[in-house]
């Protein structure tokens, strides 16, 4: 298939397409295209993960199993495990993970086992997009060279891009198919093939002169949202010290309509992107000598929130003549944000693990998390009931999942202290409700 060829039958939703990982960013994806009409295979090493998928199961806060299953009857979507799909597909896009190494150096291990992979059945004329989030120059330094070992020209043998995700899980105003997508290719056919193939199913496409831009894009929106948290945690200590509520003051400047955009303490920062992502691009900078201080700095503050939640969290128990040691204490939520079961990189693990060594009792109450394994002891999600509050020393709120009924929290628990503000506006009597 030569790029005419692929961009008519992009055109005419006859494409074949294959993603591969379908975790939070591959498996939306794919349905967004199904839905579009195209034919699309999710290829994924996990056969757990894989085998929950051809049953219809699915593992995102933003698709429903009745509209997954619509989509398998209707013979748009299957998952499998089979990597020979590659050969039949005009269109593979990669979604693996880009985790960090214990050193904190980036580990790419994926996204170079799934592009050899695809370079392993490449088949004249496909369309390769790499959408996993990633350092500048992972396309053109790292994939490109896979293909090309096997005597592949870029452009026209095949064509290569990045695009990033955006995916914001448990978005209800945003979802895959709402957000603009930026697109780099590695020559000017490569960035019109994918922004072909994209817009068929979001709004708006963004096209930028190389993947290089387009992973720098990814990059900065993520630093931008990293150190706007930890300027609002930052702000969190000194409206403590000054007597002042952070969230008031929070709500009071996001009155100005202009120049300003609202972002609000927590107990820390999760999830497999804003705590990593920045790091990538550190780590590039500092091959060439080069050291980003705002990342440095906004990964120090933030990665210091748990421990100050654990010192919030002992001061208002002393305040109540109680001590951290022996307290009962009740943790609402361990994903790393609201409505999601996620707990990659989620504070709340470190923050249990540590009032765990101080002494205290520790439960936890989590919807979307059945347990947990806190230094290496496993802790098993507790109902929130009347009594698990009553009984409790301190409710810890830790993740504002929509299912907590905030005023019977605060109703019922002798002490709250409440990282998300989820509190905020319900009546309780003085000292009662500790925020950030
Ligand atoms: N989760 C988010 O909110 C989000 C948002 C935007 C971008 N991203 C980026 O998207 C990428 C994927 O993230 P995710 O959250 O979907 O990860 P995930 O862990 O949820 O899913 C990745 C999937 O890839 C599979 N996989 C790993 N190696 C494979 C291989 N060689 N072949 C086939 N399957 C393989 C895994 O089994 C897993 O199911 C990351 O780079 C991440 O930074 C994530």
């Amino acid at each position: 298939m030569n790029d005419s060829r692929l961009s008519v039958s992009i055109r005419e939703r006859t494409a074949r397409i294959a993603i591969i990982g379908q975790g939070y960013v591959g498996l939306p994806l794919a349905v967004e295209f199904a839905r579009a009409g195209f034919s699309v295979v999710g290829v994924d090493t996990d056969l757990d993960r894989v085998g929950a998928l051809q049953a219809g199961q699915t593992h995102t806060p933003d698709l429903a199993s009745e509209d997954l299953i619509a989509l398998i009857r209707l013979g748009r979507y299957e998952a499998t495990a089979d990597l020979s799909v590659l050969e039949r597909s005009d269109v593979v896009i990669i979604c693996v993970p880009t985790p960090l190494r214990k050193s904190k150096d980036p580990d790419i291990s994926f996204v170079v086992a799934a592009g050899t992979e695809v370079a392993a059945r490449y088949q004249p004329g496909q369309l390769v997009v790499l959408e996993s989030t990633t350092y500048p120059e992972t396309t053109e330094g790292l994939l490109l060279p896979i293909f090309q070992a096997r005597g592949a020209k870029v452009g026209e043998d095949f064509f290569l891009a990045f695009s990033p995700e955006r995916i914001d899980p448990a978005n209800p105003t945003f979802k895959v198919g709402d957000i603009p997508k930026v697109v780099g290719g590695v020559t000017p056919a490569c960035t019109r093939l994918a922004a072909s193939l994209y817009g068929q199913i979001v709004p708006r496409v963004h096209e930028v002169s190389s993947p290089k831009v387009a992973e720098l894009a990814k990059l900065y929106e993520n630093v931008f949202r990293n150190v706007n948290i930890a300027l609002a945690n930052e702000f969190a200590l000194m409206c403590r010290r000054l007597g002042a509520s952070t969230k008031e003051v929070i709500d009071a400047a996001a009155t100005k309509p202009f120049g300003f955009m609202p972002f609000y303490p927590g107990p820390g920062i999760g999830g497999h992107c804003i705590p990593v992502d920045p790091l990538y691009l550190s780590w590039k900078l500092r091959l060439d000598g080069y050291e980003s201080r705002f990342i440095a700095l906004a990964d120090e503050i933030n990665r210091a929130m748990p421990s100050y939640v654990v010192e919030v969290t002992a001061e208002a128990l002393n305040r109540q003549r109680r001590c951290l040691n022996g307290a009962r204490i009740l943790a609402l939520g361990v994903a790393y944000k609201r409505g999601v079961g996620d707990i990659r990189e989620s504070p709340a693990l470190e923050i249990l693990g540590k009032l765990r060594e101080a002494g205290a009792d520790v439960s936890y109450a989590d919807p979307r998390v059945p347990s947990v394994v806190i230094d290496g002891v496993l802790l098993k999600a507790t109902e929130l009931t009347a009594e698990g509050l009553t009984s409790s020393d301190c409710v810890l709120i830790l993740t504002d999942h929509p299912e907590f009924d905030y005023r019977q929290i605060v109703e019922l628990a002798p002490l709250v202290v409440d990282t998300r503000s989820a509190t905020w506006g319900i009546p309780a009597r003085p000292g009662k409700v500790v925020s950030l």
